[in-house]
């Protein structure tokens, strides 16, 4: 159905439109490296929204994939399958793996009354901004998904974000939490919380229940998560009453963070919010030990991997940080989803993997209630959202196309993260 001429030519256009704008967007200059360039398209969009063909129009090159009764729906996951974030991707396609498993075990997704199976195609952007934009090009037209699940990291879904935008083909991204991301256009979907809660949330944690005075922050000034997560935590520490007392830059994958962590030490701070990535976060605690630092470290949900104990081992004992679920913490959608998870993949499942999980559960369920699998009419049951009992929570997709839900506390004692305590959103 969708491969006439006229249509094919619409998508090579927008191929070479789209992947232009993404290399522009990630600042590359290799413009010979954009598929189809010289395509000479005139239907460019310009913002990534305007001016695009909306998915599901007639003459839609994408986003309008409807299958045929007993078809397989098509959908799509981009993330970073290796890399230095390497467990993000992985435990968030084995959420969305576990998802579609039930999903084709019941006989497929209902929609209209007939059931299709699933088909999921997940595209590895290693963790970096700059292939956002290939791939997800790469799953819209070539592989012609339904919708697509991803990125984790915010400042790769701010990549992806506008080629699903320019073709009119729903994205949610599972778990990137800065609000620029669903800004986007009407046709990107979280089903996380967004930083500005997240920031505050860490922030009376801090001073409501540590009862600390003086934080200095270590950031990563390239990564949209974390300069977002910082700028959030530190005006609601403030307001709560507290100084930062120093606020120092890293660049993701460094060596060495001693001359931050020097400077952090002679600002004398009672505990240092490191809104980062694991793998840095492991170092950094590593190499803040070494030069004495003993005050407590919090992080945000990027600490969220299994890698971070392992490497960091006892240099983040006693250490906190926010994130969107703890597998400890009593709930029967919690117990039954770990349960299954480590049934299928052994090992505990950390939030991402549980976020993928809901993302997917919650692209079925609009599925199930929409008029049809055009971009637009998935678009209107993504919307539709409400109350879905998630591995995460409760989820209501709001008129920002995010989730509004609790953040949970988690804390490093003896060798574990144990759930300390749940901050209900206002
Ligand atoms: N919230 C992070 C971001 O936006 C990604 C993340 C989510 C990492 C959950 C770990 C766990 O970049």
């Amino acid at each position: 159905m969708l491969g006439s001429h006229l249509v094919q030519a619409l998508k090579l256009g927008m191929l070479a439109a789209v992947a232009t704008m993404a290399i522009g967007l990630s600042g590359c200059e290799k413009k010979t490296e954009t598929p189809a360039a010289g395509t000479g398209s005139t239907t460019a969009p310009k913002d990534g929204t305007a001016g695009a063909p909306a998915g599901g129009t007639d003459a839609a090159p994408a986003g309008g994939a409807t299958a045929a009764s007993g078809e397989e729906i098509v959908i799509g996951h981009y993330g970073s399958l290796t890399g230095s974030e390497a467990t993000f991707g992985k435990s968030t396609d084995n959420g969305i793996k576990l998802a579609v498993q039930e999903a084709n075990a019941a006989g497929g997704v209902m929609v209209n009354g007939k059931k299709h199976k699933i088909r999921l195609i997940s595209e590895d952007t290693e963790g970096k901004p700059e292939k956002a934009g290939t791939v997800v090009t790469k799953l819209v037209t070539k592989d012609e998904v339904t919708a697509v699940l991803g990125e984790v990291a915010s400042s790769v879904s701010l990549q992806g974000a506008p080629v699903c935008q320019a073709y009119g083909v729903p994205m949610i991204t599972p778990s990137s939490t800065n609000p620029d991301v669903t800004k986007v256009g009407d046709m990107i979907f979280r089903v996380c919380f967004i930083d500005p809660f997240q920031g505050k949330a860490a922030a009376t944690f801090v001073s409501k229940e540590l009862k600390l005075k003086k934080v200095a922050i270590l950031f990563d000034q390239a990564s949209a998560y974390s300069v977002g997560l910082k700028d959030e935590f530190g005006k609601a520490f403030v307001a709560a009453g507290g100084t930062i007392v120093s606020e120092q830059a890293y660049t993701k994958g460094a060596a060495d963070f001693s001359a931050q962590l020097t400077r952090i030490r002679g600002d004398s701070p009672e505990a240092i919010f490191i809104p980062g990535y694991y793998s840095d976060v492991a170092n950094i605690a590593m190499q803040a030990r070494k030069l004495d630092l003993k005050v407590p470290l919090v992080g945000g949900d990027g600490w969220d991997s299994e890698e971070l104990g392992k490497n960091a081992k006892t240099a983040i004992e006693g250490c906190f940080y926010s994130n969107h679920y703890a597998p400890d913490q009593a709930s029967p959608e919690i117990t039954a989803f770990v349960g299954k998870y480590q049934k299928e993949f052994g090992g505990i499942p950390d939030g991402l993997a549980a976020l993928g999980y809901d993302a997917a559960k919650i692209l079925f369920d609009a599925m199930g209630r929409t008029k049809s699998l055009k971009g637009p009419d998935l678009r209107d049951a993504i919307a539709a959202t409400k109350d879905f009992k998630g591995v995460t929570g409760s989820i209501t997709i709001n008129e920002d196309r995010d989730a509004v839900k609790p953040v949970v506390i988690v804390e490093r004692k003896d060798g574990a993260w144990k759930f300390r305590s749940s901050i209900a959103p206002e």
